[in-house]
């Protein structure tokens, strides 16, 4: 079967060669390069590490660390990377250069926006030393502390992040879209004492109180001892319980204005921050991060990829309570001193041009989006994007899920005029950076829309079979990364607490050969590009949110009316993927369009809007294997209206013959369904 994104084929012949004023290579001359990066694969990566600042020069590139297949990078240097995104700038002459402008969400009558802040890297860097001396001296916090960051998009929250790394606290930052239940997890499995929360914030015009979740969350948090929370809306009433919750403001106002609180010295490999992504079972997984590691590879993408200038105004449109705005709207762009747009709000608010608008607003040079929000804006028509002047645009990416080609070309012809390369940069959670891309600042090999271009210098990745065989071009096997890289998760034990789970999740899933497995289905084409097709494993990406079926499963069963329920993802023209549920009743329930709402709603709340099923359909029962495994590819197909026999496999998951009965049973059962 042909290979599609979103139903289109990939067009592999397609080559788009020199664009913009960047160094152009034919294919041939990249992987030259980028051979000669892997044969010296250490003496590579240690001269990239030399460009940033070590407090004290690291002693080894690699070695294997406590764990099987835990890698420690940079080994005995010493380094801190709010140093390198702080006061390396700050010393270096970009003191007064601006590192935030920052957008609120809510706007004047005919559009301006009614706040727009502006820090320069001084302020920034006057004000993590106040507020990182704050919680020293009134919270005594100190290195290898954990603290839960729960905050929207304002300034606040890279403060708070570099803070954090100043001092030494591992952090983990909770996507303020989250509900309660997924705060609480998050906060538990670290273990954290404290908690960083807003009063509330502006979502698509609407106001969200954030500190009302966060008190639900701490009914079942006995770690957290204290809670900060920032005035972002001036709600007059809040719940702020005694003894544990301070306003911000008001433990800032004792605070002298130039306090400095050196950075602790962190070696290379101590944990950074703690991120939680979804699985195929079980809790999330704290997915860790070191400073030095991390910061070298973050380094190196933010020149390879985005070429990143002094000159420029970059604009990442993705939110910092995922992995994309760790890295690529805090600490990497930091890192380099750039000037960096964060905006708060939904980007079709008010109108379907507000990205547009922030593009012209301040000359926005570098753009680093989603194909979700691509292909909704799209929708809205050229118009939106033509009334603004994107003359400024050099350099468009995108990220998060596959780029189907006709979005691909949207962004190279509309947006960009065909004078900026549009790459789709591959990388996850785990790896902490990108991975697989073009690489425009170095050597701009040939586009082509919808591929993620060759793995980076210095990476090994490739596609192989269940086996972990490499597999002719042109036919679909697993992405997996062949060497260690920096910025992989990190030492002591690459999951929080979990060094076991860790090894399976990743390693042990094509046994005995060393390859990182990705846990994506990929093609390599014959020119060596890479083309991720999309997750092979049972999580979702919904509109780019990693999300596994197994918690929404888990929700669904909670339900007092639900025996059984299986989710899979539908693809879906705008979001690439959305979750479909199918469940079994208890005795006693029948099954309504009012239960259907009713178990949605319960999704909405126990998870967030972002994971709401578009259909729950009920069944009399689940397709399952004899060893009990629900028959997912099944159900996609009935879904969306293909043969059986279509169904591409690597597993076999059932024989052939039981497969097929059930398809024909519940394909009857689910004629009246218009989902397609
Ligand atoms: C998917 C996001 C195709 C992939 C940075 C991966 C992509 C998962 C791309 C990680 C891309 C990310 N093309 N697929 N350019 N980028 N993915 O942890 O399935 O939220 O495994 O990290 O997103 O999602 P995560």
């Amino acid at each position: 079967m042909e290979a599609t994104i979103l139903g289109e084929p990939l067009p592999y012949e397609d080559r788009i060669r020199g664009v913009g004023s960047f160094k152009y290579v034919d294919v041939e001359e990249y992987f030259n390069l980028h051979r000669k990066t892997l044969e010296d694969f250490e003496g590579f990566w240690a001269s990239i590490a030399r460009e940033l600042e070590w407090f004290k020069p690291f002693e080894r590139v690699v070695e294997p660390g406590d764990h099987p297949y835990v890698y420690k990078w940079f080994s005995g240097g010493l380094i801190n990377i709010s140093y390198l995104a702080l006061d390396r700038n700050v010393r270096g002459g970009r003191k007064n250069k601006v590192a935030y402008i920052w957008e609120g969400e809510p706007v004047d009558e005919g559009g301006v926006p009614r706040e727009v802040r502006k820090l320069t890297y001084y302020d920034l860097y006057r004000e993590v030393n106040r507020v990182a001396y704050m919680l020293r001296n009134s919270f005594g916090l100190r290195k290898g502390d954990r603290v839960a960051i729960y905050l929207p998009m304002i300034p606040e929250l890279p403060i708070f992040m570099l803070v954090a790394a100043r001092l030494g606290v591992i952090f983990t930052v909770v996507f303020a879209g989250f509900t309660a239940e997924n705060l609480a997890v998050r906060i538990n499995d670290l273990g954290a004492t404290l908690l960083i929360t807003a009063d509330g914030f502006y979502r698509r015009g609407r106001i969200i109180r954030l500190k009302d979740v966060a008190d639900r969350a701490l009914e079942t948090t006995p770690t957290v001892k204290s809670v900060i929370v920032v005035r972002r809306l001036g709600l007059k009433d809040v719940n702020m319980v005694e003894g544990r919750d301070y306003w911000f403001d008001e433990l800032m106002k004792g605070v002298p204005s130039n306090v400095y609180v050196e950075p602790e010295p962190m070696e290379s490999n101590e944990t950074l921050y703690v991120l939680y992504t979804s699985g195929t079972t079980g809790r999330p997984k704290g997915i860790m991060h070191d400073h030095g590691g991390y910061a070298v590879l973050l380094h190196a993408t933010m020149k390879w990829v985005f070429d990143i200038r002094d000159d420029d105004v970059y604009y990442c449109t993705a939110d910092i309570g995922w992995v994309t705005g760790h890295s690529y709207i805090v600490f990497g762009p930091l890192i380099e001193g750039a000037t960096i747009v964060m905006y708060e709000g939904a980007p079709d608010y008010p109108a379907p041009d507000r990205v547009w608008s922030i593009v012209e607003r301040y000359g926005v040079t570098i753009l680093y989006t989603t194909p979700i929000l691509v292909r909704m804006l799209m929708r809205f028509g050229d118009g939106w994007v033509k009334r603004h002047d994107r003359s400024t645009l050099r350099l468009i990416h995108s990220v998060g899920e596959p780029i189907n080609p006709a979005a691909w070309r949207w962004l190279y012809e509309v947006v960009g005029e065909r004078r900026c390369p549009v790459g789709s940069t591959w990388w996850m959670t785990e790896t902490g950076g990108i991975l697989i891309s073009h690489a425009p600042g170095l050597a701009l090999a040939p586009l082509k829309p919808g591929t993620n271009g060759p793995p980076l210098p210095g990476v090994d990745a490739d596609v192989v079979d269940e086996e972990g065989e490499p597999i002719e071009p042109g036919r679909k096997g697993f992405l997996v990364i062949k060497r260690p890289w920096p910025g992989m998760p990190a030492a002591p034990t690459g999951m929080w607490g979990d060094p076991g789970r860790y090894r399976q999740v990743y390693w042990e899933k094509i046994p005995g050969k060393g390859l990182f497995f990705t846990g994506d289905w990929a093609i390599k084409d014959a020119d060596g590009y890479i083309w991720v097709l999309g997750r092979a494993d049972e999580v979702l990406k919904v509109a780019g949110h990693r999300i596994g079926t197994y918690e929404l499963e888990s929700i669904l069963v909670s339900h007092k009316a639900v025996a059984e329920a299986a989710v899979v993802g539908a693809p879906d023209p705008v979001k690439g993927e959305v979750p479909v549920a199918f469940v079994t009743l208890r005795e006693g329930f029948t099954r309504t369009k009012e239960l259907e709402e009713e178990l949605k709603q319960w999704v909405r709340d126990k998870y967030g809007s972002i994971a709401v099923p578009t259909h729950v359909f009920f069944v009399s029962k689940l397709p399952k294997t004899r060893s009990g495994k629900i028959m997912r590819r099944l159900l996609i197909a009935i879904l969306t209206n293909k043969p059986l026999g279509d169904i591409t496999t690597l597993e076999d998951e059932a024989a052939v013959e039981e497969a097929r009965k059930a398809y024909e049973e519940l394909s009857r059962e689910l004629k009246e369904v218009t989902y397609r």
